[in-house]
């Protein structure tokens, strides 16, 4: 596992984005295969997705032959509320950048047959080839995508129970009314993510301090499910000073000098 601090999230994000964006003009360098990518939302990739609409719109990049998934997406939610992550998405990036839109995929928490409509994402992203990158958050419990403490680090794409905490959490974009959050969502398994070739998670600000200690320090476990990435090949935890607060000092030396003696 690499550990990237920055001191501020801006430059996290961008530090994200641009590593985004180098890995899919490299394979396109290499290949007319498209490149498949997991993405997230959330607060804390609103930056990194701008910096690739900018990438797209000066044409440092496109997104023509990218292909992408999304993590989760509410139960019963309408795709046209404000909340839902079509609308997330859309609003902060698809609606900027030039991905073809049939190469969307969003999970349809409205779909009749819920299990159905889960068992075909798996499918469909296994008929990829499977993610080249997978981009995800964590929530403030350690979760990744909507894979609650308890989840199985082999989970794939399922219906899931939300925490309560992660609904108090989520409140604030539903006029802080934890009853206004859906109780449930479907959601991309932990191992749906991790079977990706690379991992990149963002964690920004204080209240996500114990997780990343948890998720770098801590042991694997289903109580903090994004610690799955111990056993990933190609995972990368890009934080800000204050998500990074809770790492040894050591940790951090180490991780500053593995950077520094790679870009050398
Ligand atoms: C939700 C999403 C996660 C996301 C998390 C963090 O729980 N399901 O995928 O990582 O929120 O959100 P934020 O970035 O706003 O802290």
């Amino acid at each position: 596992m690499k550990v990237i601090i920055r001191k501020e999230a801006h430059e996290a994000s961008l530090w994200a984005a641009h590593y985004i964006a180098d890995r899919i003009r490299e394979k396109a360098a290499r290949t007319s295969k498209p490149f498949i990518l997991g993405l997230c939302t959330g607060s804390t990739p609103i930056e990194t997705y701008a910096e690739l609409i900018r990438m797209v719109k000066d044409g440092e990049i496109s997104f023509k032959n990218v292909i992408s998934f999304n993590m989760d997406e509410y139960v019963g939610l309408p795709k046209s509320h404000p909340e839902s992550y079509w609308s997330f998405m859309h609003k902060y990036l698809f609606d900027h950048i030039d991905e073809p839109a049939e190469n969307i995929h969003i999970l349809n928490g409205n779909a009749p047959d819920l299990e159905a409509e889960c068992a075909a994402y798996e499918k469909a992203i296994e008929a990829t080839g499977g993610f080249d990158l997978f981009l995800g958050g964590i929530g403030e419990d350690g979760h990744i995508a909507f894979n609650e403490p308890f989840s199985s680090l082999k989970s794939r794409t399922r219906v899931v129970t939300l925490t309560e905490d992660t609904r108090i959490v989520n409140s604030r974009f539903f006029d802080n009314d934890m009853n206004q959050v859906p109780a449930q969502a479907l959601s991309v398994g932990v191992a749906t993510v991790t079977d990706s070739k690379e991992v990149v998670i963002l964690a920004f600000g204080p209240k996500k301090a114990k997780a990343i200690h948890d998720a770098v320090e801590g042991p694997v476990s289903h109580m903090c499910t994004v610690s799955a990435l111990q056993l990933h090949e190609f995972g990368t935890i890009v934080c800000d000073e204050a998500a990074a607060s809770g790492l040894l000092p050591e940790s951090r030396a180490y991780f500053a000098a593995v950077e520094a003696v790679e870009n050398r």
